[in-house]
């Protein structure tokens, strides 16, 4: 195997992650269930020599306080920039997997100044979105979703629903009129299957972010898109603005189905979870709050580079070579679960789980994250209380890769439903209801600042999520799961 020049290394006594057998983290045996190689690797080290493909090898952060030690220490730098030149002048091999990791001029790679500059008009532009208004967005975009195939009965829920409506939902965020949206959508399919129009689709992929920025400055609106064109903190430049807005995408449309289609499989393979979930003795704030500890969205990611030799927790680490932090190993540590214990499974001692990184970079967007999750379980679960799956939890597909815990597909069958907005005329891709969707529905001339904007997931809920809503079913089964969802929605 090829590496990375390793010669500043400092001699010594250290114990270096390389003398050990790499953990791979590709294959069947890691693809099918990575907890016990996680196990095994927690045994050995903290930090662990890791090949996310067989020519990048990577130290892999495996235990829980050492990777609470890195996201916060101040000589680590995001930025890839300096190893990937390092391998570009050895000549090292460049496989598709290091696209990931590869720097972006946005708030991910930056550190220092630049990172907070750029991440606080994201915090920002996020902190805006009216609670309620997203809540109601997110309901709408469910059950359109769930009018695609209600009908059918038997749907993949990875790819008619998990997958799809964080997308529509950013797009609703962003303010990205029907046809732009419709576009970007199918040219970034394009671009991601890597076929012979890739390279075309990837020129007109970055021409209708542009043309939506334009629109935004010549038509600012009450969407992310425009607040973070405002911002105070934002450079006048449009792709700065692009950048920021493509990594709200990235970063917010793979975890979010992965959140929702696993905590789907958890409750839809253990009855006695559904069982607790219908009758209100579990919320579904738990089940989530389940699913981000045993299948983080992100396993393994946050990659960091020490911007000099560094020893942390006895390992040494070479200056700019990566150092990732496994997410999904560090919240099966004991040090975690152990404290966890006095919370109560699945209690408030999960609190403390890395799914959403920590530090600066933590993710600045895990209470949207999680109300949406939420309103994706609950109006699925409201509208098809008999769902099941289609396929043995055995024998379902995880999609490989070092990076994602997801699914490939969850094929599931139910009693078919009738179609719940029938008389809809909603453009998938559009604002739902024609209109701007943050306008709060309360007239309030002045812009709400993130200070006065309540955090949609973790603040008292406001609206039930489907009290306006009339039962197209009266099913006493589905009756059962509204009230017991109400519940949990109202706190009780
Ligand atoms: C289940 C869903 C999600 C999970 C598990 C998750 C997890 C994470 C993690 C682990 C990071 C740190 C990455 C790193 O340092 O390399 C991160 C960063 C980020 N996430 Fe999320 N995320 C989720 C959803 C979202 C959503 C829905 C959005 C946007 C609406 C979003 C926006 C971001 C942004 C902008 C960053 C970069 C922050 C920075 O570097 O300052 N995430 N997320």
């Amino acid at each position: 195997m090829t590496q990375p020049d390793t010669s500043t290394r400092a001699p010594g006594d250290t114990p270096d992650p390389r003398d050990q057998a790499p953990l791979l983290l590709y294959g069947e045996e890691f693809t099918h269930d990575p907890a016990p190689l996680y196990a095994r690797a927690r045994e050995t080290a903290p930090i662990v020599r890791a090949r996310i493909h067989e020519d990048v090898e990577v130290s892999l952060v495996v235990r829980y306080h050492t990777a609470l030690k890195i996201l916060q220490h101040p000589e680590f730098s995001k930025n890839s920039g300096p190893w990937f030149e390092a391998r570009e002048r050895q000549g090292l091999p460049m496989p598709p997997v290091l696209e990931m990791m590869r720097v972006r001029p946005n708030a991910l790679y930056e550190d220092g100044e630049e990172h907070r500059r750029l991440s606080t008009a994201v915090r920002d532009s996020l902190g805006r979105l009216d609670p309620p208004t997203l809540r109601r967005t997110a309901r709408e975009t469910a059950d359109r979703l769930i009018d695609a195939f209600a009908e059918r009965g038997e749907a993949d829920l990875m790819g008619e629903y998990a997958a799809l409506l964080p997308l529509q939902m950013l797009f609703a965020m962003f303010g990205v009129p029907g046809d732009l949206g419709r576009r970007i959508h199918q040219l970034t399919a394009t671009v991601f299957d890597g076929g012979p129009e890739a390279a075309q689709a990837n020129v007109a992929l970055s021409e209708t972010w542009q043309e939506l920025v334009a629109l935004k400055r010549r038509r600012p609106d009450e969407d992310v898109a425009s607040w973070l064109l405002a911002h105070p903190s934002s450079n006048d430049d449009d792709s700065e603005i692009i950048n920021q807005l493509l990594l709200v995408m990235g970063a917010g449309m793979e975890p979010e189905q992965n959140l929702i289609a696993s905590t789907l499989l958890q409750l839809l393979s253990d009855d006695s979870s559904y069982g607790r979930l219908r009758s209100g003795s579990q919320r579904i704030a738990e089940a989530l709050e389940t699913t981000l500890l045993d299948y983080a969205p992100m396993a393994n990611y946050a990659t960091h580079y020490p911007v000099h030799d560094l020893e942390i927790d006895g390992i040494l680490l070479p200056a700019w070579e990566p150092v990732m932090i496994s997410f999904g190993s560090c919240n099966q540590d004991e040090a975690l679960r152990g404290d966890s214990a006095t919370g109560g499974t699945g209690g408030s001692g999960y609190r403390a789980h890395l799914a959403w990184s920590a530090g600066p970079h933590e993710c600045p967007a895990w209470s949207v994250a999680m109300m949406m999750a939420s309103v994706a379980i609950e109006v699925l679960l409201d509208r098809l209380p008999d769902i099941e799956l289609a396929t043995p939890r055995p024998r379902l597909s995880w999609r490989p890769g070092p990076y994602q815990r997801g699914l490939s597909a969850l094929p599931v069958v139910f009693p078919p439903q009738p179609v719940r907005l029938q008389d809809s005329t909603e453009d998938p891709y559009g604002s739902p209801g024609g209109r701007t969707p943050w306008q709060p529905s309360t007239t309030t001339s002045a812009p709400t600042t993130p200070q006065q904007t309540a955090r949609p997931y973790d603040s008292t809920p406001g609206e039930a999520t489907s009290t306006a809503r009339p039962h197209t079913s009266g099913a006493r089964g589905l009756r059962r799961v509204w009230n017991s969802l109400a519940g949990w929605w109202r706190g009780q």
